[in-house]
């Protein structure tokens, strides 16, 4: 019943005394997600993973940016406009969320796409998180990574605003990621939902560690903040998908700053690089990763975010064992399964082949039904 109801929002009592304290938020995720131990292979001794199922926000509109966009759509709405602007890579989950929120909130969004310049001006085609966008109704602009990096996300976002100011429309920009300080209470809101699960279901586990990919800063703002005015008081590890980490120890800053928080980003979160070849590009050995950590486990990661922080954090239990020995760490999965549709080719040839199933011509029918075809 409470699915795409406007409610207003009071803070978590540690959290009480931060600027920006949102006055409502809409209910758009499918929360609390899950936590379940996630019985990943070959850990130091002692050692306990737990999974945050963040991915399981939701189907169309899934993954961590559901937190985020249920404060900025309140805003939106409070603000009264009539669609939503935001900016991403092609096969951007933040975009998709948004257009899909905002439909489902009677909006229209306008997306601005990065992609390459030979691809710029060719239809983009339905792959993925593209698939849901055209499917809802999204307005889609192209822009070329050269164009993108020239010009900037606020300045293409604010190109764009003009034009429909122009034309008359109210739009609301949400900026690359959803990472502002209002979307950063997504994830202050994720600890307090942790600190309610963990005193409700998960016995008594205590979590030393956070882990959590990074792409624009907002989810380990919210979560390293949250962690560390809250009874949580874990470690949070982002591993950086792009950019490098001290790009994102100023990003985390400015957007504590912006909620008065009086904290040093470098006091409260640990930003690794797991960037690797370069944003929403694999290798060979992170996707065979994604493919282990399926067969073995049953979950599957997305490659462009929680396969490389996951990837990395494997990669430094390997190389660094004592560090985590003994440990319990949860691992927040942000969601992206769509992006995945974006890398079959290249997967396809790590997965086993299909095959025609033997039977023989003359086998009978038994179970009484006529032949049909
Ligand atoms: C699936 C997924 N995981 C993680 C992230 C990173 O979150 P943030 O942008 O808040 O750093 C993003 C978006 O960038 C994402 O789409």
């Amino acid at each position: 019943m409470d699915l795409l109801a406007k409610k207003p929002y009071s803070p978590p009592s540690w959290a009480s005394h931060i600027n920006l304290i949102p006055s409502h938020t809409f209910s758009l995720g499918h929360l609390p997600t899950p936590i379940h131990r996630w019985n990943l292979p070959n850990l130091p001794n002692n050692t306990e993973v737990w999974l945050k199922r963040d991915d399981l926000s939701g189907m169309q509109l899934s993954g961590n940016k559901v937190r985020k966009l249920e404060f900025l759509m309140a805003d939106a709405v409070a603000k009264g406009a009539d669609c939503i602007i935001t900016i991403g890579g092609i096969q951007s989950n933040h975009c998709r969320a948004t257009a899909v929120a905002a439909k489902y909130l009677n909006l229209d969004s306008f997306l601005i796409l990065r992609t390459s310049k030979l691809l710029v001006d060719q239809d983009p085609g339905l792959t993925g998180n593209l698939l849901v966008e055209r499917l809802v109704g999204a307005h889609i602009e192209l822009i070329s990574k050269e164009e993108y990096s020239k010009i900037g996300s606020v300045a293409l976002t604010n190109i764009l605003k003009e034009k429909l100011l122009k034309e008359g429309r109210r739009p609301y920009v949400i900026p690359v990621g959803g990472s502002d300080s209002l979307g950063t209470w997504g994830y202050i809101e994720a600890i307090r939902e942790i600190e309610q699960q963990l005193q409700s279901e998960t016995g008594t586990v205590k979590f030393d560690d956070i882990v959590v990919a990074c792409g624009s800063g907002g989810t380990i703002a919210g979560l390293s903040l949250g962690s560390w005015l809250s009874s949580l008081k874990a470690k949070v590890h982002a591993f950086c998908v792009c950019d490098d980490p001290d790009y994102f120890y100023n990003v985390v800053q400015g957007l504590l700053d912006g909620l008065e928080a009086g904290i040093d980003s470098r006091d409260i979160a640990d930003i690794r690089n797991a960037k690797g070849l370069g944003y929403a590009i694999n290798t060979t050995d992170e996707l065979n990763f994604v493919k282990e950590i399926a067969a073995t486990t049953g979950v599957i990661l997305d490659p462009v975010y929680s396969g490389k922080a996951a990837y990395g954090l494997l990669k430094d239990m390997t190389e660094n064992p004592k560090k985590w020995e003994g440990r319990k760490i949860l691992f927040i999965h942000t969601g992206g399964l769509l992006g995945l549709f974006d890398k079959v080719e290249q997967m396809a040839p790590l997965l086993g082949n299909c095959r025609r199933m033997d039977v023989c011509e003359s086998v009978p029918r038994k179970d009484g039904i006529g032949k049909m075809f």
